[in-house]
């Protein structure tokens, strides 16, 4: 087992599904923060059998609803002064506004620069969301 230590200041988004934490770590765009950044792959979980987790020592602070859509179930704790001064259990979010693009090429939004679309959540499972504009579903890509 390798040991990472604790970090002063900083997030910890832990309890990420196993093989999702390099996603997260490209999504998040990780690699552009001049930060300490860890990804643990493959550590062990008493509630998960095995798990991934980052850890990044900075200021900056995650975008919940990004990451609710490509890792919901992950915790973060952010960390101030070595210790964890608040802990979040993401879900998939009800609302996304500004990441998803409707899939469907006739909808008015692909047609003209509509930004900001709304979609709403449709089905949990097959995280597909609903378009403000032209009703249809669109699955977030993962
Ligand atoms: N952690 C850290 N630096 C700190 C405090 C915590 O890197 N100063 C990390 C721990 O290593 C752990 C995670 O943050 O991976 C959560 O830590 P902890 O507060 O100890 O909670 P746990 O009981 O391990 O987890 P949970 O409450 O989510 O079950
Ligand atoms: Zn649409």
């Amino acid at each position: 087992m390798i040991n990472v230590s604790k970090i002063k200041k900083g997030i910890v988004l832990d309890h990420i599904e196993q093989g999702n934490g390099y996603r997260v770590f490209k999504d998040l765009r990780l690699d552009e923060l001049d930060a300490v950044v860890v990804l643990l792959q493959n550590i062990n979980s008493t509630s998960l059998g095995r798990k991934d987790l980052i850890k990044i020592e900075t200021d900056y602070r995650v975008d919940f609803t990004a990451l609710g859509l490509i890792a919901p179930h992950t915790t973060v704790n952010i960390i101030e002064n070595g210790e964890r001064i608040k802990k979040v259990r993401l879900e998939l979010p009800e609302k996304v506004m500004g990441i998803m693009q409707c899939g469907n090429p006739r909808c008015v939004s692909n047609q003209e620069k509509v930004e900001n679309i709304e979609f709403t959540l449709h089905n949990a499972e097959t995280k597909e969301y609903r378009c403000e504009y032209c009703d249809g579903l669109t699955k977030f890509r993962d």
